[in-house]
């Protein structure tokens, strides 16, 4: 009797898959305020993206889908899916999708101000238990922002700028994967600008963390990402490499001109440009 021999399939290494992906999402906000239509996105390993948009584009909201903590504002993700290491992240809880690698830096920084730095550290730590591995984690993030280290007192004495800086390093605590980092710049003198974007840069170059980045100077941001995203209204409007992007006429004139609140939407744009067309 012959045997039939299965060969094993050819060995093709699969492209490899995002760390992040989010299709589609529709997210809802006291089950009636949409405010995510359809967005979508992807987060390769080891890159830094950048997620760009004028105020109330949807952007923060956009990270907490991610990092689950839309629970705590009553929104939820109602269509589409989020996907993370290969694993579906949706109805996931916050503190599990912390554990799974993805740690989420606020907007506004949300240090805990009667604590002291290392207090708010080791709260970074806190799905961890392996104390001697988090001693040297905490001598690590000291390597990085060596202030904190002087500064014993209260974190609520500390100026903007090492609040900053103790935020991204409590998320370090968590040896995350992924960070999502909301607005680092902002209230930041132009130095203090430079400084945190250096770290970012190292963070992603030493430890090979993945950064989903969000912020209003979109200059700083296409500097360090590889690729980036421009979202309004909820969507996506614009992808592409960061350097294409920086090189965009319209994303120049709206988020790297500088004119604040005079500028105008990016679709009112494209569609006054197509009226332009016709006439
Ligand atoms: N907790 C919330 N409840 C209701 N609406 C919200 C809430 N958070 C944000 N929004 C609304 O969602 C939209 C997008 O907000 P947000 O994601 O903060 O935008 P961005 O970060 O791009 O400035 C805004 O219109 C905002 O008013
Ligand atoms: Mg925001």
């Amino acid at each position: 009797m012959s045997q039939a021999v299965t060969q094993p399939p050819p060995a093709i290494a699969p492209a490899e898959a995002p760390l992040l992906e989010v299709n589609n999402i529709e997210v809802v906000y006291n089950d009636v305020i949409l405010v995510l239509r359809g967005l979508s996105l992807a987060v390769p390993r080891g890159q830094i993206v950048a997620l760009l948009g004028a105020n109330g584009a949807g952007k923060s909201t956009t990270l907490k889908a991610i990092s689950g903590l839309l629970k705590s504002e009553d929104g939820a993700v109602t269509r589409g899916e989020i996907r993370f290491d290969g694993q579906r992240l949706n109805g996931v809880e916050a503190h599990d999708i912390v554990r799974r690698g993805i740690f989420q830096v606020m907007e506004g920084r949300r240090i805990i101000g009667d604590m002291t730095c290392l207090e708010n550290l080791r709260l970074g730590a806190f799905t961890r238990s392996d104390g001697a591995a988090i001693r040297r984690d905490i001598e690590m993030v000291y390597g990085y922002f060596p202030r904190l280290k002087e500064r014993t007192g209260l974190a609520g004495y500390l100026s903007g700028g090492e609040q900053q800086m103790l935020a991204i390093g409590r998320a370090l605590m968590a040896r995350p994967k992924l960070i999502l980092m909301d607005e680092p710049s902002m209230g930041l003198s132009p130095l203090l600008v430079k400084e945190v974007f250096g770290i970012i840069r190292q963070l992603n170059r030493d430890l090979g963390i993945t950064i989903l980045l969000v912020e209003q100077n979109a200059r700083m941001a296409l500097s360090v990402a590889s690729h980036g995203y421009v979202m309004e209204q909820g969507k996506v409007v614009l992808d592409g490499s960061a350097a294409a992007l920086a090189e965009n006429e319209d994303v120049k004139e709206f988020y790297l001109g500088g004119h604040g609140a005079e500028r105008k939407s990016f679709r009112n744009l494209k569609s006054y440009k197509r009226r332009k067309r016709w006439l």
